[in-house]
């Protein structure tokens, strides 16, 4: 299905020091400036996006949560049994843990949370690893190398449920996004499960208080990517000379974060031997979170290898959670 309007490249796997300093090059580099939304996610960057999940203006994460609180029982009755579960990026552990408690009611289970952040890994571990019943075995992995690791673990009869949940999806271009789940299924047995969540439309002036909050708290977040290029690439970018901004785009149904230049400036970046020039408004273009209706996320399902077996929808922030059957 191809996407409206331009496209950015966001890749899935891990990254190293010199994949940031490779991608940052070749994104101030193009026509419209960009840069990949994974790097939002350093240190700081991740305190402040724990920050935007507890936001009044920001249901998402509380929307996921809600859901599995409410329907982990529902969800579990679905699966079949023996059953291992893995997650893709291991989250706060808020929501996977009403789905582990459903589970470990049934028989014993292991949990393998797959993240390339050890600090992830460790906070998830103090979240969930006292749950009776429950084994905890991380993975410090991108999110398919880590799946094919757990999939090489799996016993005989056993079945996988994999959890891609927060919406993570919709920060991919759709096209990216369904390739992701292909590769996941290639991955998986028939008869395995994903539990897939994806945010859904709503109206842009919701969505766009959402992504630019009262309280500046998405606009830091956005902003600390230019301070993480400054730290690790000796860059100069002046954070008072840029604005966070948040976009609708109609026809891509996503929301876009920028950063948009308030004066003609030039930026060096002196890891890189890099000079940038931007002109008045010009932007660098951080994130999309692209915005799904329940019926492309079902007939996503029969495009990606698999059947969507149930879908469960928040009443407060339209979300969902999709259970999505291997064939
Ligand atoms: C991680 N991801 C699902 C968030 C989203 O809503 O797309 C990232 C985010 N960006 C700004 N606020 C939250």
């Amino acid at each position: 299905m191809p996407d409206q309007g331009p496209q950015r490249t966001e890749s899935i796997a891990a990254s190293t020091a010199g994949d940031f300093a490779a991608e940052v090059a070749a994104g101030l580099t193009k026509p419209q400036k960009e840069l990949p939304s994974k790097y939002l996610y350093d240190e700081v960057g991740s305190a402040l996006f724990e920050v935007i999940c507890a936001l009044p203006e920001y249901g998402l994460a509380r929307a996921g949560e809600r859901l599995l609180r409410r329907h982990a029982g529902d969800i579990v009755a679905q699966l079949s049994q023996p059953v291992a579960v893995a997650e893709l990026g291991s989250g706060t552990g808020k929501s996977t843990r009403w789905l582990l408690e459903a589970l470990a009611r049934r028989q014993p289970v292991t949990y393998y949370p797959i993240d390339i952040s050890r600090a992830a890994l460790a906070r998830c571990e103090r979240e969930l690893s006292q749950i009776d019943s429950v084994s905890l075995v991380g993975f410090e992995r991108a999110y398919l190398d880590g799946l094919l690791e757990v999939a090489a673990r799996r016993r005989e009869g056993e079945h996988l449920l994999v959890l891609f949940l927060g919406s993570t999806i919709g920060n991919f271009d759709r096209p990216a996004g369904e390739e992701f789940l292909r590769a996941v299924r290639r991955i998986l047995q028939p008869g395995d499960a994903l539990l897939l969540a994806t945010d859904l439309e709503k109206p842009m002036p919701q969505l766009i208080l959402a992504y630019d909050d009262p309280l500046g708290v998405t606009a830091a977040f956005n902003l600390n990517l230019l301070a993480r290029v400054n730290r690790e690439l000796e860059a100069d970018f002046n954070l008072a000379r840029f604005r966070h901004q948040a976009r609708w785009d109609a026809r891509a149904r996503r929301l876009e974060m920028h950063l948009v230049s308030l004066a003609e400036q030039s930026v060096t970046l002196r890891k890189l031997g890099l000079t940038v020039g931007f002109r008045e408004g010009e932007t660098i273009w951080t994130e999309s979170c692209h915005k799904y209706n329940l019926e492309e996320v079902f007939q996503m399902a029969a495009r990606a290898g698999y059947h969507c077996r149930a879908q469960w929808v928040d009443s407060e922030w339209p979300f969902a959670q999709s259970l999505y059957v291997a064939v």
